[in-house]
Protein backbone atom coordinates (compact mmCIF):
# COMPACT_ATOMS: atom_id res chain seq x y z
CA UNK A 1 0.00 0.00 0.00
CA UNK A 2 1.46 3.28 -0.86
CA UNK A 3 1.07 6.47 1.04
CA UNK A 4 -0.96 8.00 -2.32
CA UNK A 5 -3.64 5.22 -1.67
CA UNK A 6 -3.63 4.82 1.74
CA UNK A 7 -7.04 4.84 3.51
CA UNK A 8 -6.16 7.06 5.85
CA UNK A 9 -5.18 9.50 4.11
CA UNK A 10 -7.95 9.64 1.67
CA UNK A 11 -10.16 10.21 4.91
CA UNK A 12 -8.34 12.77 5.42
CA UNK A 13 -8.35 14.44 2.13
CA UNK A 14 -12.35 14.59 2.37
CA UNK A 15 -12.23 16.15 6.13
CA UNK A 16 -12.60 20.14 6.50
CA UNK A 17 -9.32 21.79 6.88
CA UNK A 18 -10.21 23.12 9.88
CA UNK A 19 -10.26 19.62 11.59
CA UNK A 20 -6.36 18.91 10.77
CA UNK A 21 -4.79 19.59 14.16
CA UNK A 22 -2.15 22.78 13.25
CA UNK A 23 0.25 21.61 15.13
CA UNK A 24 1.59 17.83 16.22
CA UNK A 25 4.07 16.94 18.54
CA UNK A 26 5.62 13.51 18.68
CA UNK A 27 7.27 12.00 21.57
CA UNK A 28 9.39 9.32 19.69
CA UNK A 29 10.12 6.93 21.94
CA UNK A 30 10.68 3.11 21.98
CA UNK A 31 13.88 2.90 20.00
CA UNK A 32 16.08 0.63 22.67
CA UNK A 33 13.10 -1.83 23.04
CA UNK A 34 12.64 -2.07 19.02
CA UNK A 35 16.76 -3.13 18.67
CA UNK A 36 16.75 -5.07 21.86
CA UNK A 37 13.51 -7.62 20.72
CA UNK A 38 15.67 -8.05 17.57
CA UNK A 39 18.77 -8.97 19.93
CA UNK A 40 20.46 -5.76 18.51
CA UNK A 41 22.78 -2.70 20.22
CA UNK A 42 20.43 0.11 21.31
CA UNK A 43 22.16 2.41 18.65
CA UNK A 44 20.36 0.15 15.45
CA UNK A 45 17.09 1.13 16.95
CA UNK A 46 17.83 5.05 17.12
CA UNK A 47 19.41 4.27 13.58
CA UNK A 48 16.06 2.80 12.56
CA UNK A 49 13.95 5.47 13.76
CA UNK A 50 15.53 7.82 11.05
CA UNK A 51 13.03 6.76 8.46
CA UNK A 52 10.49 7.03 11.28
CA UNK A 53 11.16 10.67 11.31
CA UNK A 54 11.29 11.15 7.60
CA UNK A 55 7.79 9.10 7.00
CA UNK A 56 6.68 11.52 9.81
CA UNK A 57 7.51 14.62 7.96
CA UNK A 58 5.97 13.72 4.44
CA UNK A 59 2.81 12.26 6.09
CA UNK A 60 2.35 15.32 8.05
CA UNK A 61 2.61 17.45 4.55
CA UNK A 62 0.20 15.44 3.19
CA UNK A 63 -1.70 15.07 5.92
CA UNK A 64 -1.77 19.01 5.97
CA UNK A 65 -0.40 19.80 9.15
CA UNK A 66 1.28 22.97 9.41
CA UNK A 67 3.71 22.47 12.48
CA UNK A 68 4.91 19.20 13.34
CA UNK A 69 7.27 19.27 16.53
CA UNK A 70 9.55 15.79 17.46
CA UNK A 71 11.68 15.22 20.65
CA UNK A 72 14.43 13.92 19.51
CA UNK A 73 16.58 14.24 22.88
CA UNK A 74 15.76 15.46 26.51
CA UNK A 75 18.09 17.34 29.28
CA UNK A 76 17.70 14.04 31.12
CA UNK A 77 18.66 12.09 28.33
CA UNK A 78 22.52 13.52 29.14
CA UNK A 79 22.28 10.96 31.77
CA UNK A 80 22.46 8.27 29.56
CA UNK A 81 26.01 6.09 28.36
CA UNK A 82 28.17 8.26 26.86
CA UNK A 83 28.59 6.15 23.46
CA UNK A 84 25.15 6.00 23.07
CA UNK A 85 25.09 10.14 23.51
CA UNK A 86 28.07 9.92 20.78
CA UNK A 87 25.91 8.08 18.27
CA UNK A 88 22.86 10.39 18.98
CA UNK A 89 24.67 13.25 18.07
CA UNK A 90 26.34 11.58 15.06
CA UNK A 91 22.81 10.46 13.95
CA UNK A 92 21.68 14.57 14.04
CA UNK A 93 24.58 15.51 12.13
CA UNK A 94 23.95 12.76 9.60
CA UNK A 95 20.19 13.84 9.42
CA UNK A 96 21.20 17.72 9.02
CA UNK A 97 23.49 16.82 5.55
CA UNK A 98 21.80 13.91 4.56
CA UNK A 99 17.72 15.06 4.71
CA UNK A 100 18.70 18.39 3.90
CA UNK A 101 18.01 18.53 -0.04
CA UNK A 102 14.58 16.68 0.27
CA UNK A 103 13.46 19.44 3.41
CA UNK A 104 13.98 22.13 1.14
CA UNK A 105 12.65 20.49 -1.84
CA UNK A 106 9.44 19.83 0.47
CA UNK A 107 9.19 23.11 1.75
CA UNK A 108 9.86 22.07 5.59
CA UNK A 109 11.34 24.92 7.34
CA UNK A 110 13.33 23.45 10.34
CA UNK A 111 13.69 25.41 13.96
CA UNK A 112 15.44 23.62 17.04
CA UNK A 113 14.33 24.28 21.04
CA UNK A 114 16.19 23.26 23.54
CA UNK A 115 19.41 23.95 25.54
CA UNK A 116 21.67 23.59 22.19
CA UNK A 117 24.68 25.41 24.06
CA UNK A 118 24.92 21.95 25.17
CA UNK A 119 25.92 20.00 22.19
CA UNK A 120 29.64 19.82 20.47
CA UNK A 121 30.83 22.75 18.33
CA UNK A 122 30.36 19.99 15.25
CA UNK A 123 26.46 19.32 16.06
CA UNK A 124 25.45 23.25 16.76
CA UNK A 125 26.94 23.95 12.95
CA UNK A 126 24.63 21.65 11.85
CA UNK A 127 21.72 22.53 13.35
CA UNK A 128 22.58 26.07 12.53
CA UNK A 129 23.37 25.42 8.61
CA UNK A 130 19.88 23.74 8.42
CA UNK A 131 17.96 26.38 10.01
CA UNK A 132 19.40 28.53 7.65
CA UNK A 133 19.11 26.58 4.42
CA UNK A 134 15.86 25.64 5.05
CA UNK A 135 14.50 29.55 5.81
CA UNK A 136 12.22 29.87 2.92
CA UNK A 137 10.21 26.78 3.93
CA UNK A 138 6.28 27.31 3.83
CA UNK A 139 4.39 23.90 3.38
CA UNK A 140 5.65 22.66 7.29
CA UNK A 141 7.59 24.17 10.12
CA UNK A 142 9.30 21.14 11.26
CA UNK A 143 10.79 22.13 15.25
CA UNK A 144 13.65 19.64 16.71
CA UNK A 145 13.51 19.24 20.11
CA UNK A 146 17.02 18.71 21.40
CA UNK A 147 18.49 18.98 24.46
CA UNK A 148 15.24 19.85 25.76
CA UNK A 149 13.74 20.25 28.97
CA UNK A 150 10.16 22.23 29.73
CA UNK A 151 11.01 22.91 33.39
CA UNK A 152 13.92 24.60 32.44
CA UNK A 153 12.47 26.52 29.70
CA UNK A 154 10.12 27.88 32.28
CA UNK A 155 12.33 28.63 34.92
CA UNK A 156 14.62 30.33 32.16
CA UNK A 157 11.64 32.50 31.02
CA UNK A 158 10.57 33.14 35.00
CA UNK A 159 14.69 34.60 35.25
CA UNK A 160 13.78 36.41 32.22
CA UNK A 161 10.98 37.76 33.14
CA UNK A 162 12.52 38.66 36.91
CA UNK A 163 14.86 40.51 35.09
CA UNK A 164 13.39 42.52 33.01
CA UNK A 165 11.40 44.18 36.46
CA UNK A 166 14.61 44.34 37.75
CA UNK A 167 15.50 46.80 34.94
CA UNK A 168 12.24 48.45 35.33
CA UNK A 169 11.45 47.25 31.95
CA UNK A 170 8.02 45.25 33.42
CA UNK A 171 5.48 45.66 36.05
CA UNK A 172 5.27 42.29 38.06
CA UNK A 173 1.25 42.85 37.48
CA UNK A 174 2.06 43.01 33.65
CA UNK A 175 3.23 39.43 33.83
CA UNK A 176 -0.03 37.42 32.26
CA UNK A 177 0.12 34.17 30.08
CA UNK A 178 0.98 36.05 26.88
CA UNK A 179 3.99 37.76 28.65
CA UNK A 180 4.75 34.35 30.03
CA UNK A 181 4.21 32.41 26.52
CA UNK A 182 6.31 35.21 24.83
CA UNK A 183 9.58 33.79 26.67
CA UNK A 184 8.82 30.50 25.97
CA UNK A 185 11.51 28.50 23.14
CA UNK A 186 7.98 27.97 21.46
CA UNK A 187 7.03 31.80 22.03
CA UNK A 188 6.53 31.86 17.94
CA UNK A 189 4.47 29.20 17.61
CA UNK A 190 0.50 27.97 18.87
CA UNK A 191 0.85 25.28 21.44
CA UNK A 192 0.56 21.55 20.03
CA UNK A 193 -3.80 20.36 19.07
CA UNK A 194 -2.31 16.47 19.22
CA UNK A 195 0.58 14.67 21.45
CA UNK A 196 1.33 11.44 20.24
CA UNK A 197 3.82 9.24 22.09
CA UNK A 198 4.76 5.75 20.47
CA UNK A 199 6.05 2.68 22.86
CA UNK A 200 3.12 2.78 24.86
CA UNK A 201 3.59 5.01 27.09
CA UNK A 202 1.57 7.82 29.24
CA UNK A 203 4.63 10.28 30.40
CA UNK A 204 5.02 13.86 29.63
CA UNK A 205 8.60 13.23 30.51
CA UNK A 206 9.16 16.97 31.03
CA UNK A 207 8.12 17.76 27.08
CA UNK A 208 6.29 21.23 26.89
CA UNK A 209 4.65 21.36 30.41
CA UNK A 210 2.48 24.93 29.46
CA UNK A 211 2.07 24.39 26.00
CA UNK A 212 0.27 20.96 26.40
CA UNK A 213 -2.28 22.22 29.01
CA UNK A 214 -5.28 21.60 26.24
CA UNK A 215 -3.61 19.20 24.13
CA UNK A 216 -5.24 16.45 23.11
CA UNK A 217 -3.09 13.04 24.07
CA UNK A 218 -2.24 10.42 22.31
CA UNK A 219 -0.58 6.99 23.19
CA UNK A 220 0.39 3.81 20.48
CA UNK A 221 2.18 1.26 21.36
CA UNK A 222 3.84 0.76 17.98
CA UNK A 223 7.71 1.63 19.12
CA UNK A 224 9.28 4.44 17.05
CA UNK A 225 11.49 2.61 14.24
CA UNK A 226 8.07 0.78 13.12
CA UNK A 227 6.01 4.10 13.01
CA UNK A 228 5.14 5.34 9.47
CA UNK A 229 2.66 8.22 8.07
CA UNK A 230 -0.47 5.44 7.94
CA UNK A 231 0.40 5.60 11.98
CA UNK A 232 0.29 10.01 11.77
CA UNK A 233 -2.63 9.18 10.06
CA UNK A 234 -4.68 7.45 12.29
CA UNK A 235 -3.08 9.30 15.19
CA UNK A 236 -4.92 12.41 13.07
CA UNK A 237 -8.20 10.87 12.12
CA UNK A 238 -8.43 9.49 15.86
CA UNK A 239 -8.11 13.15 16.94
CA UNK A 240 -10.57 14.87 14.38
CA UNK A 241 -13.34 12.27 16.53
CA UNK A 242 -12.07 14.26 20.09
CA UNK A 243 -14.47 17.16 21.25
CA UNK A 244 -12.11 19.71 22.60
CA UNK A 245 -13.93 21.69 25.03
CA UNK A 246 -11.20 24.10 26.84
CA UNK A 247 -13.21 24.21 29.74
CA UNK A 248 -16.56 24.66 28.65
CA UNK A 249 -19.44 22.57 28.73
CA UNK A 250 -18.99 22.07 24.59
CA UNK A 251 -16.95 22.54 21.82
CA UNK A 252 -18.58 25.43 20.24
C1 LIG B 1 13.67 7.23 22.11
O1 LIG B 1 13.90 5.88 22.28
C2 LIG B 1 14.89 7.98 21.65
C3 LIG B 1 15.48 8.87 22.67
C4 LIG B 1 15.01 9.09 23.84
C5 LIG B 1 16.69 9.56 22.29
P1 LIG B 1 14.57 5.30 23.60
O2 LIG B 1 16.04 5.29 23.40
O3 LIG B 1 14.09 6.02 24.80
O4 LIG B 1 14.02 3.81 23.57
P2 LIG B 1 13.48 2.97 24.81
O5 LIG B 1 12.45 3.79 25.49
O6 LIG B 1 14.65 2.70 25.68
O7 LIG B 1 12.91 1.74 24.18
C1 LIG C 1 11.50 10.97 26.14
O1 LIG C 1 11.85 9.63 26.07
C2 LIG C 1 12.52 11.81 25.43
C3 LIG C 1 12.56 11.65 23.99
C4 LIG C 1 11.75 10.92 23.26
C5 LIG C 1 13.60 12.37 23.32
P1 LIG C 1 12.62 8.90 27.25
O2 LIG C 1 12.76 7.48 26.86
O3 LIG C 1 13.87 9.63 27.57
O4 LIG C 1 11.61 9.08 28.46
P2 LIG C 1 11.43 8.25 29.80
O5 LIG C 1 12.76 8.19 30.46
O6 LIG C 1 10.94 6.89 29.40
O7 LIG C 1 10.40 8.99 30.58
MG1 LIG D 1 12.50 5.75 26.02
Amino acid sequence: MTSETSEGLDLIKRLDRAEIPTHVAVIMDGNGRWATERGLPRFEGHRAGMKSVREVVEGAIEAGVGILTLFAFSQENWQRPAPEIAFLMELLKHYAKAELRDLVKNGVRVDVVGEIERLGRAERAAIDSIISATREGNKLQLILAISYSSRRELMQAAQRLAERVAAGELLPSEIDESAFQAELYTAPWPDPDLLIRTSGEYRISNFMLWQLAYTELYSTPVLWPDFRREHLFEAVLEYTKRERRFGRISAR
